[in-house]
């Protein structure tokens, strides 16, 4: 940003001070320069709901999803064909909708920062990125009247302010079956509704349910000696929806939101192996401009808990803790 920056500021005192040696006529001309200047340096620095700031960055989602996200092939290439699709297309008929599945710390936060980064400039600081958290936004289950309409009432302001917006909602689990409905009508095939259309933004839903059904379904593929990479959506998918038809009490029912279609892409976290937690303490080291010691990645990695027991192939914690731990050994 430096030097353009610097270039236009330049340009705009020039411009105040050439102002200042003209006759009234061309006065006038210059200080409606100097405005249209001012709103574009006010531009430059403000977040604006234009392509300088809200852009897609394909390239760059394919490379971070590469070099950052271990252990999850199929997320990985979910998440790449399902955002990359939805931003290339002009005239989408509606807004994306993923569904995040997995246990606590396989990626799913994580993910949505990918995702925010390679749109917004300014990645999940952007004013057009809203994280939702069912502990923190919508604590009380009797005030559920008043979330409802104070949702609806922040999702439509935010995609009048802007189409592109991103709306991600942590612990769906944990969400009130009543806040879920509010928002469906959003999710769905309207041209507009009430005079807005929703069909530029992003909705991420991110959920622990289905999380024991996933890693179950990556365990047995294990034990019968398969490769993880060759582990299909549809192997996961089939035991969740049976689950799912079987107990509409689980969560996971509400969380799919899958009773009317309105979910896109449905994205399954598996449980990460040994080997892909010393690839997060590997990645963390280098991103703390250190140079990555596969000695210490061992040892980091060594104090997870990892089953089965005897084998010691998964691990119970995710990248997250892995990146924390590591303050206690540099
Ligand atoms: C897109 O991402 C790639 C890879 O991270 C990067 O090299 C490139 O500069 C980015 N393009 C834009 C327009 O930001
Ligand atoms: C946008 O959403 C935020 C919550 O993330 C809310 O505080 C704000 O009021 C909303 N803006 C509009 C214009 O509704």
């Amino acid at each position: 940003m430096g030097t353009a920056f610097k270039t236009l500021l330049v340009y705009f005192c020039v411009a105040n001070l050439v102002v200042n040696a003209f006759e009234p006529v061309s006065t006038t001309i210059a200080i409606g320069a100097t405005a249209f200047l001012g709103r574009t340096i006010y531009n430059y620095f403000h977040e604006s709901c234009d392509p300088k700031w809200v852009q897609f960055n394909a390239t760059g989602l394919r490379a971070d999803l590469e070099s950052q996200l271990f252990g999850q092939h199929l997320a990985s290439r979910i998440i790449l064909k399902a955002v990359t699709g939805f931003m290339n297309n002009n005239n989408p008929k509606k807004p994306l909708v993923l569904s995040l599945h997995g246990w606590t710390g396989t990626g799913k936060n994580f993910v949505s920062q990918l995702i925010a980064n390679n749109i917004y400039r300014e990645g999940m600081d952007s004013r057009f990125v809203h994280v939702f958290t069912s502990e923190l936004h919508f604590p009380h289950a009797v005030q559920v009247e008043t979330y409802k309409s104070q949702l609806q009432h922040w999702i439509r302001g935010n995609v009048t302010a802007c189409a592109h917006s991103m709306f991600v909602f942590d612990e769906m689990d944990k969400m009130h079956p009543g806040l879920i409905d509010s928002i469906k009508p959003f999710l769905d095939y309207y041209d507009k509704l009430d005079g807005v259309s929703y069909r530029k933004a992003i909705f991420i839903f991110l959920s622990n349910a289905g999380g024991e059904i996933i890693t179950h379904t990556t365990l047995d593929f294990w034990k019968s000696g398969k490769d993880r990479e060759e582990l299909e959506l549809k192997d996961v998918e089939i035991p969740l929806s049976l689950s799912v038809f079987n107990n509409k009490n689980s969560g996971l029912w509400h969380t799919c939101l899958i009773d009317k279609n309105l979910v896109d892409f449905f994205v399954p976290f598996l449980p990460l192996e040994y080997r892909h937690v010393v690839q997060c303490a590997m990645a963390e080291m280098k991103a703390r401009g250190l140079s990555p010691d596969p000695d210490m990645a061992y040892k980091v990695a060594s104090e997870f808990i990892y089953f089965p027991k005897a084998d010691r192939v998964f691990s119970s914690k995710g990248c997250k803790t892995i990146k924390s731990m590591l303050d206690y050994y540099i």
